[in-house]
């Protein structure tokens, strides 16, 4: 299959964008950007479409995926029981990087859920997802748009280098602006949980709804299969510091083909960010990197999301 890439232009995005609109209104999978990273999508309403992505990626069948709307009223035919706190923290967050947890609508097929009685849905602020969820005036159920257990895809070409040849079209959008996946957040127990930290920090959510709130550990597995998985995975070792001296120390021992990653740091390094994450894992992977040392400062060791990537990678 030859894999068509597009490029819409802001001037024209509709008219851009409606080609990809009519692939997954005839159940194609399609890949496009959104702030976080891109997404490999399909109509919610067609089981046979959503099969279709955990073949492409090579996802285990038990992780679900996560719905994308363009408007809010759409949550209800997908959620039922829904909490205030959905309410509060829509309002202040979406559109934008934050994933809600809720119970599911039996209307909904379990397949987009992996058969659990849940439902991820977002409301992406990405123009062009946005403009394809409009055209198409349905969910568009989509994962990250690469192939399971490689890092998720920050640019087009990331895509094209795990799914060339396996989906009929691309979205090009540029480089994504966030870099890492949504913040998931469940509503369905007594207290919210925080699933997957990302750029809507936990601070920020807390804030939001006055109260504090857990942070799942890997006993949450039943409640999100996604955190059994082994996640973001260069090939190249990661390694972590935490203190500048054994950085130093590390990197004067042998010799060995490796990418440095810092926020600051004295010796020639890559900046480290979660915008450009990825990338360096890839970049790291493309040039066969022995490792991937990167220094972890207060800074880096309070970021939650950042830190969650880097602990993931790093297993
Ligand atoms: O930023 C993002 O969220 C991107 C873009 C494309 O929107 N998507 C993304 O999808 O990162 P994915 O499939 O790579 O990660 C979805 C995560 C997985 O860890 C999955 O287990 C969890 O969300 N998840 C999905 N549905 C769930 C559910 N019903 N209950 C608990 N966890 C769920
Ligand atoms: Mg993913």
């Amino acid at each position: 299959m030859r894999t068509i890439r597009i490029h819409p232009e802001p001037q024209s995005l509709a008219a851009d964008v409606s080609l990809a609109a009519e692939f997954l209104r005839k159940g194609e999978v399609i890949a496009f950007p959104t702030e976080t990273v891109y997404g490999l999508g399909a109509k919610l309403s067609d089981a046979q479409a959503l099969k279709k992505i955990y073949e492409i990626k090579g996802r285990p069948s038990d992780n679900p995926l996560i719905v994308h709307i363009a408007e809010l009223e759409w949550i209800y035919d997908l959620a039922v029981d829904i909490p205030k706190d959905f309410f509060t923290l829509q309002q202040l967050f979406w559109p934008g990087p934050l994933t809600f947890v809720l119970k599911r609508n039996p209307k909904v097929d379990g397949t987009v859920s992996a058969g659990l009685p849940t439902i991820a849905v977002r409301m992406p602020c990405h123009p062009i997802a946005l403009k394809l969820l409009e055209l198409l005036q349905e969910p568009i159920a989509a994962p990250s748009a690469n192939l399971s257990g490689r890092p998720s895809p920050t640019t087009a070409a990331h895509v094209f280098e795990d799914l060339q040849g396996k989906i009929p079209l691309l979205i090009d959008g540029g480089s994504c602006e966030v870099g890492i996946e949504s913040t998931v957040l469940s509503l369905v127990q007594e207290e919210p949980l925080l699933l997957r930290p990302g750029s809507i920090s936990k601070e920020a959510l807390e804030k939001a709804l006055g109260k504090e709130i857990a942070v799942a550990t890997r006993h949450a597995v039943p409640i999100s299969p996604g955190m059994k998985y082994r996640h973001y995975a260069p090939n190249a070792k990661v390694i972590l510091f935490q203190s500048e001296k054994d950085f130093l120390a590390h990197l004067a021992g042998a010799p060995k083909r490796r990418m440095v990653l810092a926020r600051r740091f004295a010796e020639e390094h890559h900046v480290l960010s979660a915008k450009e994450l990825f990338a360096h894992f890839r970049r790291a992977d493309a040039e066969n990197y022995d490792e991937i040392c990167i220094l972890c400062d207060a800074e880096v060791q309070n970021d939650l999301a950042l830190m969650n990537r880097l602990q993931l990678a790093s297993k």
